[in-house]
């Protein structure tokens, strides 16, 4: 019997990513992995997964370099699209750092499925394409009827949400005009432990949390999900044939202090950042439902094993060490500041 076609996973060496190669390798599957510098050591620890050395192949390839992305999906069954910037730090040109990236990135993967005959395409969207809906009703969870409206984040200069929203909707138009099979996959904000040894944005933003700010955050509604979860999901609706649209990843909702609290009882000896519960803040973030992950066997983990699990993975790798000794000084990623910085 022939062995089974592989599957690509471009960025694989990224936070949900590296998640992905690991669950795919420990199910069996050969995995063709894209990255934009293989020899990078942040890229180091795919080769250390079990299974690696017999069934990951590591490409060399940005997403906006067609032939190379081509080199990777050549022979591939089914293609998970995570590559994509999330981008910690204000920028200085939002269409040439993210928005083509993501847009651009995301049409050509989609051209190249299409040219090679993949079977099915697995694409990470976000929540960041379903939240900023003004005319949902307030009172009603967002379901995957719910789309971002564009202008929305345009006029807030939401550039990560925005990229991710056109994104989303690209790989939509492409699928129906040229009967490209894919699914899209929403997550909310992921935390957990990571396998990558470079600490991604939203684990970032927990450090934040954690170490203190320095400055206080506004007592808002947060959604999470954790990476090992999102892994699954993406995994789950590749291999369910009945899978089609988008799919909600966001299981868990909680408030900052809630969290705060949360995590002090478990580790007290942390600064903890202050909470502003006072304050009329915009966060459009409120209740989605997935539901229809949950359906198709979706079965998310509790919050409080995440964020556990997630602080436990910090310390053990030194990252919540005092800023003045060898430990790492973290700072609010800018994307996250419109909703959670306290005025
Ligand atoms: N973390 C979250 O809370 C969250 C929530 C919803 C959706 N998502 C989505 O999940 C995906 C992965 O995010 P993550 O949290 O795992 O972040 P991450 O660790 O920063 O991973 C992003 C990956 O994208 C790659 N990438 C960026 N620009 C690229 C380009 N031009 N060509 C090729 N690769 C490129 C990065 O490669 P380099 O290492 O070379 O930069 C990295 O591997 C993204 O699509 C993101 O929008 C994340």
């Amino acid at each position: 019997m022939a062995p089974p076609r592989p599957v690509c996973v471009t960025g694989g060496g990224g936070f949900i990513a590296s998640w992905l190669v690991k669950l795919l390798l420990s199910r069996g599957y050969a995995v063709h992995a894209t990255l934009r510098d293989p020899c990078d050591p942040k890229n180091a620890h795919l080769m250390q997964l079990d299974g690696a050395a017999e069934n990951l192949r590591l490409f060399k390839a940005d997403v906006l370099d067609r032939t190379a992305l081509a080199a990777a999906v050549e022979g591939c069954e089914g293609v998970f699209h995570v590559a994509s910037p999330v981008p910690l730090d204000k920028l200085v040109d939002p269409e040439l750092e993210v928005i083509v990236p993501a847009v651009k990135g995301t049409s050509n993967i989609l051209e190249v499925c299409s040219t090679m005959k993949v079977e099915k395409v697995v694409v990470v969207s976000s929540t960041a394409s379903v939240h900023f809906n003004p005319t949902w009703p307030q009172d009603k969870p967002k379901d995957e009827s719910c789309w971002s409206d564009k202008k929305v984040c345009m006029e807030n200069e939401l550039w990560y949400f925005l990229a991710k929203t056109v994104a989303e909707e690209t790989s939509w138009e492409y699928a129906e005009k040229n009967g490209l099979d894919i699914v899209t996959v929403c997550p909310c904000i992921v935390f957990g432990p990571q396998l990558q040894p470079v600490v991604n944005t939203t684990s970032e933003l927990l450090l934040y949390v954690i170490k203190g700010g320095p400055n206080a955050m506004n007592d808002v509604m947060w959604e999470i999900v954790d990476v090992r979860d999102v892994a699954d999901a993406l995994l789950l609706v590749y291999e369910k044939p009945e899978s089609s649209g988008r799919y909600i990843s966001a299981p868990n909702y909680i408030t900052t202090k809630a969290m705060v609290e949360l995590l002090r009882k478990a580790h007290p000896k942390y600064n903890y950042v202050k909470c502003k519960t006072d304050v009329e803040h915009n966060s459009p973030i409120t209740p989605t439902s997935s539901e229809k992950l949950r359906n198709l066997g979706w079965k998310p983990r509790k919050l409080e094993e995440t964020l556990l699990d997630s602080i436990e993975y910090y310390q053990k790798t030194g990252l919540l060490q005092d800023a003045e000794g060898n430990g790492y000084s973290c700072h609010l990623p800018e994307m996250f500041s419109f909703f959670h910085a306290a005025k």
